[in-house]
C-alpha cells in the first residue's frame, strides 16, 4: 500500500458508523457452478445476502452510514422511499426499528391485498406505509411527509432512494478493505447488481482507495448504461469531496463498467437468463437470488463467461447483494 494512500484510508474509516451486524460477510468458493458452467474463471461469492440484520443485504451497510448521520442529528423518523417490495425500504424500517426512531415509508405502488415478502416485514418492524402512484410522486411525498412531521415538533430524516448518498456509498468502499483483508490477492473481477449506484460508486471507490486493479462490473437492474454510469459517477464525485479529494478528478480516475444488456422485459420482470441463472445458482451452491436484482447480475456474469469476455486464468467475485426475501413476494 502506497504511503500516501493512507491518511485517505485513515479518512474513510474515521467515518462515525455503527455495526448492525458482524462483519466480515463470508467469501465462498463456487466450484460447482463453475463446473456447471464447463470450466472457464474461478468464481466466488461475497455473501452480503447473509448479513445477519434485518435479512440481510447490500442496504445494511450503507445505512449502517446515513442512519449515523440521522441519530447525531436526533432524528425521531427516518423517511423512505421504494417500490412496495423494496429491500431498501425493508431494511430501513428494521434500521428505524433497531435504533428506536419511527419510519415513514413512501411506496409506489398499489396497495397489496396480502402483505407479503418485504412488505410484510415492513409492517412487523413497525413501518408506516404511504403509497403513491408514480415513482414521480415519491420525492415530493417525502418532503411533504417530512414537514408534515416537523411541524408538529418531529425531527425527520430523509433518506433518498436506495441510501445512494455519497455517504451510503462508504459504506461500500469500506467492505472493500473487508474483502482485500479475506482473500490473498484481490479478484480480477466484481460483478454485482446495480441501480440506485450506491453499490457500484462504494465499490469501485473502494478499489481506488486500496489501489487494487479490480474491475467492477455492475449489472443494471433497470437503467441504461448511460444513466448508470451518469449516477455512479455524481456519487464518486461526493465521495471523494466528503474524504478531501478533488471530487471530479476522483470521479474521473474511477472506471466505471456498466451492462444494460441483462434487464429484459423490465424492472423486476424475470428474463429467460435470469431464471435460468436462479436455477442453476440455487441447484449448484444453495443460494438464492432474486428476480429483480441478482439473477439478472448473475445472469449477467454468467453472459460474460459464456461470451468469453474473461480470460480463463481469472477469479471472478459475484458480490451478492441480497434480495432473497423478494421470492417470497405474492
Ligand atoms: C438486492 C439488491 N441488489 C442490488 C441493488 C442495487 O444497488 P444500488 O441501488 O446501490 O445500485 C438493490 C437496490 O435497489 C437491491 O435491493
Amino acid at each position: 500500500m502506497p504511503h500516501r494512500d493512507r491518511p485517505i484510508l485513515a479518512a474513510l474509516r474515521a467515518v462515525p458508523s455503527i455495526a448492525l451486524a458482524p462483519y466480515p460477510t463470508p467469501i465462498e468458493e463456487a466450484s460447482r457452478l463453475r463446473a456447471a458452467l464447463g470450466g472457464g474463471p474461478r468464481l466466488l461469492v461475497k455473501r452480503d445476502d447473509a448479513i445477519a440484520f434485518g435479512f440481510g443485504g447490500n442496504k445494511v451497510r450503507k445505512l449502517e452510514m446515513v442512519a449515523t448521520l440521522a441519530q447525531a442529528e436526533g432524528a425521531d423518523l427516518l423517511v423512505t422511499t421504494g417500490g412496495v417490495q423494496s429491500n431498501h425500504c425493508r431494511v430501513t424500517a428494521a434500521v428505524a426499528a433497531r435504533l428506536g426512531m419511527r419510519c415513514l415509508i413512501v411506496a409506489n405502488g398499489v396497495p397489496p391485498a396480502r402483505l407479503s415478502g418485504n412488505a410484510l416485514l415492513d409492517s412487523m418492524y413497525g413501518a408506516e406505509v404511504r403509497y403513491v402512484a408514480t415513482r414521480e410522486d415519491r420525492a415530493p411525498a417525502m418532503e411533504e411527509s417530512a414537514s408534515a412531521w416537523r411541524a408538529i415538533g418531529g425531527r425527520p430524516f430523509v433518506i433518498p432512494l436506495g441510501a445512494s448518498t455519497p455517504l451510503g456509498a462508504l459504506g461500500f468502499a469500506r467492505a472493500v478493505g473487508e474483502m482485500v483483508a479475506q482473500l490473498p490477492a484481490p479478484p480480477d473481477y466484481i460483478f454485482h447488481s446495480t441501480s440506485s449506484g450506491g453499490t457500484q460508486a462504494g465499490l469501485l471507490a473502494g478499489c481506488r482507495l486500496h489501489r487494487i486493479g479490480t474491475r467492477v462490473v455492475g449489472i443494471s437492474a433497470d437503467e441504461t448504461e448511460d444513466g448508470i454510469r451518469r449516477t455512479v459517477g455524481g456519487i464518486l464525485e461526493g465521495v471523494g469531496a466528503m474524504l478531501g479529494l478533488d471530487g471530479a478528478g476522483f470521479s474521473a480516475s474511477c472506471a466505471i463498467e456498466a451492462d444494460d444488456r441483462f434487464v429484459g422485459d423490465g424492472y423486476g420482470v424475470p428474463s429467460d437468463a435470469s431464471r435460468e441463472a436462479q436455477t442453476l445458482l440455487a441447484s449448484t451452491e444453495a443460494l438464492i437470488v432474486d428476480h429483480t436484482y441478482t439473477a439478472k447480475a448473475l445472469a449477467g456474469m454468467i453472459g460474460w463467461i459464456r461470451e468469453e469476455r474473461i480470460d480463463a486464468r481469472a477469479t471472478v467475485l459475484f458480490w451478492h447483494t441480497g434480495g432473497q426475501v423478494g421470492i417470497f413476494a405474492l
